[in-house]
């Protein structure tokens, strides 16, 4: 790795960067966009205002030189954006970039084929129960169990693999699905992954009551399928790693609020109107596309990224876990999750 990379005030690097590419959805997740706060009339970003194909495609050729090596697709609901194969091919013509995807899985059985065809090379796919009133009542747009099953079998089979799948868990609403989840996906190649229920944006209201520490979710999966660790596959993964001893695959653990990573937090995020924020907590943005807008040249823009990156001095989970409130936060449907 070139050594003229920047480093933050921390010592961390620059490695993933995660894009918004809009900021609407058609679920109403309740830990995320829930209908409690504008109903479905979330105030959406207008055309003019969101990043086109090609701006996105610029900017991340120059993130590309500046250290960052895998780059995530997400929303909103990515697979709402209109054509979005014609970006991911342009993506993937940059040299040595990892190109992934989150979805809620809703339009990805239709889609699969065409967005490995051109050039994504992994998908995760959120899931929050199997239970067909719960998950409803989760996504709370009505959204059948089914559809999300048929767009992980698809994806795995058109060869986006291994195909994670997300299951954020929010106590009292879905946590009795994290055994029936864990035996539905235990021998299937697909890894299960139990995020813990964080306080991102306000609309969600969280309560700390409502977390579900990720080692009471390795307990009770360990207490009818034994555990064991596995080690991370790089520095900085934020997901702990679990195998079955029995051979039946392995699963992963998002400890996010319970055990801070932010020692190691190599993220950055574009938002969907092209603001970059260098932590998802972040309560501003700096914003790029006027950069683009205004006709900066590629040296401008690596700059500018280099100069907000290096100053960056981000640690809001370690902060809060020392019980520091924050203002005013940002919801992750803009910033991207
Ligand atoms: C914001 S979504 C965007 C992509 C896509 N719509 C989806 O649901 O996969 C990205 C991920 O963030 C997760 N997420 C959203 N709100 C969350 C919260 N409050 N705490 C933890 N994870 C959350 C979702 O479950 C999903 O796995
Ligand atoms: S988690 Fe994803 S699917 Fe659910 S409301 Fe948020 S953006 Fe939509």
């Amino acid at each position: 790795m070139p050594n003229d990379l920047p480093i933050d005030t921390r010592g961390r690097r620059m490695h993933d960067l995660r894009i918004s590419v809009t900021d609407r959805c058609n679920f109403r997740c309740v830990y995320c966009m829930p209908k409690t706060v504008f109903g479905r009339d979330y105030p959406f970003l207008p055309r003019d205002e969101i990043l086109s194909y090609e701006e996105i495609a610029r900017v991340v050729r120059v993130f590309a030189a500046q250290g960052v090596a895998k780059v995530r697709l997400t929303g909103g609901e990515p697979l709402l954006r209109r054509d979005l194969h014609r970006l991911i091919a342009l993506l993937a013509e940059i040299d040595g970039l990892e190109l992934t995807l989150t979805t809620n899985g809703s339009a990805l059985a239709a889609r699969a084929a065409e967005l490995k065809a051109a050039g994504l090379q992994r998908v995760t796919v959120s899931l929050d129960a199997l239970d067909e009133t719960i998950f409803r009542r989760m996504n709370d747009a009505d959204y059948p169990v089914s559809g999300v099953l048929a767009g992980i079998e698809t994806a795995a089979a058109v060869g986006l693999t291994p195909v994670k799948v997300n299951m954020v868990v929010k106590r009292g609403a879905n946590d009795g699905e994290i055994l029936p989840l864990a035996r539905h996906f235990r021998g299937s190649g697909h890894i299960l992954r139990f995020i813990e229920y964080m306080d991102v944006g306000n609309a969600n209201r969280w309560r700390m009551d409502e977390v579900v520490p990720a080692a009471e979710v390795v307990r009770r999966i360990d207490a009818e399928f034994p555990l064991e660790p596995v080690d991370p596959n790089y520095g900085g993964e934020v997901a702990e790693r679990w195998r079955y001893k029995d051979g039946a695959g392995e699963i992963g653990v998002i400890a996010s609020v319970t055990q801070a990573f932010c020692a190691d937090c190599t993220r950055v995020r574009l938002s969907t109107d092209g603001k970059l924020y260098t932590c998802l907590f972040a309560t501003h943005g700096h914003d790029l596309r006027a950069l683009l807008r205004r006709g900066a040249g590629d040296e401008a823009i690596a700059a500018a990224i280099a100069g907000i990156w290096t100053a960056r001095d981000d640690h809001y989970s370690e902060l809060r876990a020392a019980g520091v409130p924050v203002m005013k936060k940002i919801e992750m449907s803009y910033i991207g999750g």
